[in-house]
């Protein structure tokens, strides 16, 4: 049994007019555990909308629409926030969000607020019982306990800040880790230090099983073993590092790739090859390709088709011409 399952999921944002907004129209996948499951596209298509809907979380003006969530074979949807947070969060499906390194409250230490966590799912745990078991966590994954531990955020570089953001969010061994563009506020060597880091918790076992989004489609290469690609609410393109890397057939995946390649060590002397065009608004009922407008070799009947995902060359693929 997959250990989590995401079937057909619909998600909106309902408007001050009532309007709603379709962020994520159709989504489908299974993960076995031990996977590291990577989702890519650019800004706006939807990849945290959908992280929210893997966690079962719908605070509004985000609504499911249809669709189901499993972790190891139970549904998460159809709960409330407060039951999402004691229930799913942290133990079922952890997440590591992006720049939370600046959302930690600054006027408590980092052992304060990792104990906090753990008095939040723990009803009556000893709070020096707590501080022994972070002092251990912490050493075991190779922070400096005590002086991390007893520091105020403020007092911690933004690096440490989100390795402590991370180590708190997985502090109660979730089966399932959400890492939502955890390194994109931060700089490059520090990005590394950080994705270390988390495939350094992988490695101990700490959790297993990983959902890893970001728009630098370099990063996924060297850390997922499938990869997703994500346009307009929906997936383009699904495969193997292997297939969706090194043979593109979305004609979206080509531009990104051809984006990602030049963007390269190496090759700094080549621009990043922008896509030209916007994604369509997503408030207005969609006819055929959502790409298509923006596609390099769209035909007359892209525009007016609208494409399933289908087998193409071992992976899935939403492209009528992706032979
Ligand atoms: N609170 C909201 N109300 C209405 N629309 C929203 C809201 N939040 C996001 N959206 C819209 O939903 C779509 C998906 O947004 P989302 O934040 O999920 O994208 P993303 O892929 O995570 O982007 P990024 O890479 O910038 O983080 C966008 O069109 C966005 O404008
Ligand atoms: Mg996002």
């Amino acid at each position: 049994m997959p250990i989590f399952e995401v079937d057909n999921l619909h998600l909106h944002y309902l408007t001050r007019f009532k309007d709603r907004i379709h962020a994520v129209s159709g989504v489908s996948f299974a993960m076995e555990k031990g996977e590291v499951f990577g989702i890519a596209g650019e800004s706006g298509c939807g990849k945290s909308t959908l992280v929210n809907g893997c966690m079962g979380l719908f605070i509004p003006p985000l609504y499911p629409t249809s669709g189901e969530v499993r972790v190891a074979g139970e549904s998460i949807m159809g709960r409330t926030p407060d039951d999402v947070r004691r229930n799913v969060l942290g133990r079922k499906v952890a997440m590591i969000p992006q720049g939370a390194f600046n959302s930690l409250n600054p006027t408590r230490k980092i052992k304060d607020l990792a104990a906090d966590m753990i008095a939040s799912h723990e009803n009556g745990a000893n709070r020096s019982e707590i501080y022994e078991r972070l002092r251990e966590r912490f050493a075991r994954i190779g922070m400096q306990a005590d002086t991390v531990l007893n520091a105020f955020p403020i007092e911690l570089t933004a690096g440490m800040r989100q390795r402590c953001v991370i180590a708190i969010s997985t502090l109660l061994d979730p089966q399932m880790v959400i890492a939502d563009e955890p390194t994109s506020a931060l700089d490059v060597t520090t990005q590394k230090s950080v994705i270390r880091m988390i495939f350094d918790l992988l490695d101990k076992g700490i959790f297993s099983t990983m959902i890893f989004i970001t728009h630098e489609l370099p990063l996924l290469r060297h850390v997922a073993g499938r990869i997703a690609v994500m346009y307009a609410g929906q997936f383009v393109e699904v495969g193997t590092t292997e297939q969706v890397v090194f043979d593109p057939r979305h004609p979206y995946t080509q531009a990104l790739m051809g984006a990602m390649l030049s963007a390269e060590p190496g090759q700094k002397q080549k621009k990043p090859v922008a896509i030209e065009g916007a994604p369509p608004n997503l408030a207005l009922p969609i006819h055929g390709c959502r790409f298509a407008e923006r596609c390099p070799v769209a035909r007359a009947d892209c525009v007016s088709t609208e494409q399933e995902i289908r087998t193409v060359a071992g992976r899935e693929v939403r492209c009528a011409y992706a032979e």
